[in-house]
C-alpha cells in the first residue's frame, strides 16, 4: 500500500479546532530546526506540504496532516528556541502538555533529535515526561546525511546513552535529504498502530 492521499488539514491553537472522528495521532517532536517538518514531507512524497525554514520557530500551532484518509502526523512546535517569547513558551508547554496527556487519539510520539549532536537538556526532558506519562516514542536521529555512515554507530551510542534508552527501544537513521529511513519508519509505525489493534491499522499506509 502507498501513501495515495496527503493534505493539511489546520494549524490548532486550542483543542476545540483538533480533528473529531477519532482517527489514530502520531505527532512529531523535537528542538526547533531538528527536521520535523521535512521529515513528513519525506515520508508523504510531498515537497512542501509541511512548511519547513531554515530560521527555528517556524512552526508553531500543532499541525494536523491527514494521510490516506486514516492516520494523522501532528506537527509539532520545536522547543529550545532561545528566541520565542517566554509567554509563548508558556503557552506551548500548556497546549503540548495538554494533549499529551489529554489526547486519546495519540497513540505514540516520534521523538526527532540531531544524529550529529548529543540530546539537548530539552529533548532528555521530552524524552522522559513520554515514558512518565506512558507515552510510547519511537527516536528518530535526523540529517543522517550530513555525517558519513560510518559513524553513525558512534553518534547513535551517543544518543542512546545521553536518552538513557534500553537497548530494545526504536532509534532510527533517518535523512530527508536522501530517504534513508523512510522505509523502517513507516515499517514501525505500520506495526505500532497494528499492535495497538486499531481498527484503522489495516489502512494505515505501508512504505510507499
Ligand atoms: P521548526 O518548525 O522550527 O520546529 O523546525 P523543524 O523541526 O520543522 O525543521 P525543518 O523541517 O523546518 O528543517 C529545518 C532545516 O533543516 C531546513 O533548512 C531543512 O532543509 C533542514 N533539514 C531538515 N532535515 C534535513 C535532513 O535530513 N538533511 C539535511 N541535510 N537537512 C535537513
Ligand atoms: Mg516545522
Amino acid at each position: 500500500m502507498k501513501v495515495t492521499s496527503a493534505e493539511f488539514i489546520i494549524s490548532a491553537v486550542s483543542p476545540k479546532q483538533y480533528p473529531t472522528e477519532g482517527l489514530p495521532e502520531i505527532a512529531l517532536a523535537g528542538r526547533s530546526n531538528v527536521g520535523k517538518s521535512s521529515l513528513i514531507n519525506k515520508m508523504l512524497n510531498r515537497k512542501a506540504l509541511a512548511r519547513t525554514s531554515s530560521r527555528p520557530g517556524k512552526t508553531q500551532t500543532l499541525n494536523y496532516f491527514l494521510v490516506n484518509k486514516s492516520l494523522y502526523f501532528v506537527d509539532f512546535p520545536g522547543y529550545g528556541y532561545a528566541k520565542v517569547s517566554k509567554s509563548l513558551k508558556s503557552q506551548w508547554g500548556g497546549m503540548i502538555d495538554t494533549y499529551l496527556t489529554s489526547r486519546k487519539e495519540l497513540k505514540f510520539i516520534i521523538q526527532l533529535v540531531d544524529i550529529r549532536h548529543a540530546p539537548s537538556k530539552d529533548d532528555v526532558a521530552m524524552y522522559e515526561y513520554c515514558k512518565q506519562i506512558g507515552l510510547d516514542t519511537v527516536v528518530v536521529a535526523t540529517k543522517g546525511d550530513k555525517i558519513a555512515r560510518g559513524r553513525w554507530q558512534q553518534h547513535l551510542k551517543v544518543i542512546r546513552n545521553t536518552l538513557n534508552m534500553r537497548p530494545s527501544d526504536t532509534l532510527i537513521v533517518f535523512s530527508s535529504e536522501t530517504g534513508q529511513g523512510k522505509d523502517e519508519l513507516w515499517a514501525e509505525i505500520n506495526r505500532r498502530l497494528n499492535e495497538a489493534g486499531d481498527p484503522q491499522a489495516a489502512t494505515a499506509p505501508k512504505s510507499p
